[in-house]
């Protein structure tokens, strides 16, 4: 559960990356398919090579459902409802890569913003990224 201070550190994190999101999920999907290669099966219709229009594209559809999602810190559900339906109905991804692309979100964020993730922040952006990752795989059964 997060807490009133993890959601404030959230909210920081987004507020200082703010206009610059669409680069970060781009880089987190970079780094996702570069070391986690299995992922990269869910995108066959993808151009994957290094700066992909595709792959720019689809990283600012995740950093704004991930801003969405800060947007309504209190209904991380309602919020994505229907990415959740998507995610488990129609692309069956596997709940561990939701893990995965979390942990290269936060790398994203963590080389662009030296001394931005204090282990605090760190932590807090982490139990955000874990709790989207578990509502987007909730709707598995
Ligand atoms: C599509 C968000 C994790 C695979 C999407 C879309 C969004 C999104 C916003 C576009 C939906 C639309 O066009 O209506 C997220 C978020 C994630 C996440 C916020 C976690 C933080 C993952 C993971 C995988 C994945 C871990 C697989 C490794 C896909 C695929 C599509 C998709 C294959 C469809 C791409 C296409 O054909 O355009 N996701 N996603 N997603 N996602 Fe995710």
């Amino acid at each position: 559960v997060l807490s009133a201070a993890d959601k404030t550190n959230v909210r920081g994190v987004f507020a200082k990356i703010g206009g610059q999101a669409d680069e970060y999920g781009a880089d987190a999907l970079e780094r996702m398919f570069a070391t986690y290669p299995a992922t990269k099966t869910y995108f066959p219709h993808f151009d994957l090579g290094k700066g992909s229009a595709q792959v720019k594209g689809h990283g600012k559809k995740v950093a704004g459902a991930l801003a969405e999602a800060v947007n309504h810190i209190d209904d991380l559900a309602g919020a994505l409802s229907k990415l959740s339906d998507l995610h488990a109905q129609k692309l069956r991804v596997d709940p561990v890569n939701f893990k995965l692309l979390g942990q290269c979100f936060l790398v994203a964020v963590a080389t662009r913003n030296p001394g931005l993730l204090t282990p605090e922040v760190h932590a807090s952006l982490d139990k955000f990224l874990c709790a989207v990752g578990t509502v987007l795989t909730a709707k598995y059964r």
